[in-house]
């Protein structure tokens, strides 16, 4: 998708469609956008507002058709709902809605405008949301569906081997600035969020797959193309690779499946970086439960299962293109989770890269022993922080639903960053414990812990197991088990499918990170012992 920041009248333009987002309340006859859409409509406008065949809730919609003298096609009215209540998400939804309209309409050409009360969130934030919500809404997973016509299928079929958003409903979109002067930040806005977006539907791209499509070296060559086109490098660890590091923990998850895993390592390294940030996703590209098998019903779901990986893959995207101060690392360790005749049993005992063995007493709790290696991984970067992501536990969507993740950190600054972060961008997050007396259910008989710690609190046992392998720098776990690909009501600008969730909040989280730390770059205290310890990332 091509998209601009403008000013002047949008109406004069050529658009198959110029939507103008009202609020709840507003008069078509003053001033601005909604002044400007009165008049190419020859007073139309202002009429169905008195009429009272629109009235600005959030959603609603009407279309106009301009007389001769104006250059739009269609104009369609978009409700933004209660003038006191404008904000982020009432507009992504909103924008959301005006892609709908874009994709009923068979218009390509789409500029969108915000009234004088959408505006007072203020240009720049106003263009963002605008950006976002049209983006994210336009995006459609059809890359399996064939349609009646033979070329189609043909492009589906190119599609697949490629890692980028998938079809949009707009082709063009413009978003407009109402004031001249806000021009600049709006370009700025526009520009960041579109990257963010894309980085977004990438995600969701990716996500969509099907497990026999999506593989872990799939995965693993789609990042490498992704990496060459946006400058990030990018290694692939082999099971081979994984055996010299002493990684039992993820071999053992993978041992049951004929595809071999795969560690896929992203890396911006900015010459002025400060501080390093290590993302891990866990990147089960199918979960059958393995020998602890799943029942049949929703099974098809846990194609998802390596969204975690996928967040990793569009946060990175986003990140290069942002060219954020930071150096980043985007560990994806994938693997399938299968019940074949090697498969792990319960009752196993797999050895984890830091030598801690654990007795595998649920081969469906995989996700925790992948992911228990890749946080071993991490250390090797010294890093200031690591956050993984992972669809971890069911536990996870019985406690908070498809509306937040969960979020467990070792650090309280980093935590309520993240959670503002997911306040701003839709991606919300809601604060876990990680108490030590949780620690006390994962005693094992036999090894150094087990993988499982009973039903009660199992979104918090898992995350208590995780902190068993990671380094002594803050560290923050997010559950995405709900939020991966299950839309709550205030992020219905995305279609069905996977979601997306984490790019845009790391994305959001690290830019603040970055901004923060602004004009001191990273002067870390290190003892000398540390530092002659400290490995060279490989
Ligand atoms: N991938 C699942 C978690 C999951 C389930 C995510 C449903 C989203 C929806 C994970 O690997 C899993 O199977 N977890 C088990 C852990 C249990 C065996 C301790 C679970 O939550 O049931
Ligand atoms: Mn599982
Ligand atoms: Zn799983």
């Amino acid at each position: 998708m091509n998209v601009t920041a403008e000013s002047g009248s949008p109406f004069e333009k050529g658009h198959d469609l110029v939507a103008v987002l009202v609020a709840e309340g507003e008069d078509g006859k003053r001033a601005g956008v909604l002044a400007d859409a009165d008049a190419a409509t020859g007073g139309a406008l202002a009429r169905a507002m008195s009429a009272g065949d629109f009235g600005g809730k959030l959603k609603e919609t009407l279309v106009l058709y301009p007389g001769d003298g104006a250059r739009a096609k269609r104009i369609v009215l978009v409700g933004v709902g209660a003038r006191d209540r404008v904000d982020r998400t009432s507009i992504r939804r909103a924008a959301g809605e005006v892609a709908r309209a874009a994709r009923r309409l068979s218009a390509r050409k789409v500029a969108i405008a915000a009234s004088p009360r959408v505006q007072r969130v203020g240009a720049a934030v106003a263009a963002e949301a605008m950006t976002e919500g049209a983006i994210l809404a336009s995006y459609e997973f059809d890359d399996w569906k064939s349609g009646d016509d033979a070329k189609k299928g043909k492009k589906a079929k190119a599609k697949r081997a490629t890692h980028d958003g998938g079809d949009l409903a707009i082709g063009r979109l413009a978003i407009h600035a109402s004031d001249r002067g806000d021009l600049r930040a709006v370009k700025e806005a526009v520009r960041r969020a579109e990257i963010v977006a894309n980085a977004t539907n990438m995600t969701r791209q990716i996500g969509n797959q099907p497990g026999n499509s999506c593989t872990p070296t799939w995965l693993a060559n789609q990042a490498k193309a992704m990496a060459r086109k946006v400058g990030l490098s990018c290694k692939v660890l082999s099971e081979k690779d994984m055996e010299r590091l002493g990684m039992g923990s993820l071999l053992g998850v993978s041992q049951g499946s004929d595809e071999p895993a795969t560690l896929t390592i992203l890396e911006h390294k900015p010459r002025a970086a400060r501080g390093t940030v290590v993302l891990v996703g866990k990147g089960v590209t199918f979960d059958s439960g393995g020998i602890s098998i799943k029942p049949a019903a929703q099974m098809w779901d846990m194609k998802y299962d390596k969204m975690g990986a996928c967040a990793v893959f569009g946060a990175m995207n986003a990140i290069a293109r942002l060219g954020l101060p930071l150096h980043v690392v985007g560990l994806m360790p994938a693997t399938e989770n299968l019940p074949g005749a090697r498969a792990r049993k319960p009752g196993d005992v797999s050895r984890a890269m830091n030598g801690k063995t654990i007795e595998v007493q649920n081969t469906d709790a995989e996700g925790r022993l992948i992911l228990a290696d890749a946080l071993c991984y991490a250390q090797r970067y010294d890093p200031d922080l690591v956050i993984d992501l992972a669809t971890l536990t069911g536990a996870c969507v019985i406690a908070l639903g498809s509306v937040n993740a969960a979020i467990y950190s070792t650090d309280d600054g980093v935590r309520d960053g993240l959670v503002s972060a997911g306040r701003d961008t839709d991606d919300r997050v809601w604060p876990m414990p990680l108490d030590d007396d949780y620690a006390e259910l994962l005693k094992s008989d036999t090894a150094d812990v087990k993988n499982i710690g009973g039903r009660a609190g199992g979104s918090i046992t898992a995350a208590r197991f995780l902190q068993h392998f990671v380094g002594d720098h803050p560290w923050v776990h997010l559950d995405i088990a709900g939020t991966a690909w299950e839309k709550s009501s205030s992020r219905d600008y995305l279609g069905g499918g996977a979601t997306g969730f984490g790019v845009r909040l790391l994305t959001r989280y690290l830019e603040a990170r970055a901004a923060a730390s602004n004009g001191s770059p990273k002067t870390k205290k290190k003892s000398k012992k540390k530092k002659a310890k400290q490995k060279k990332p490989k």
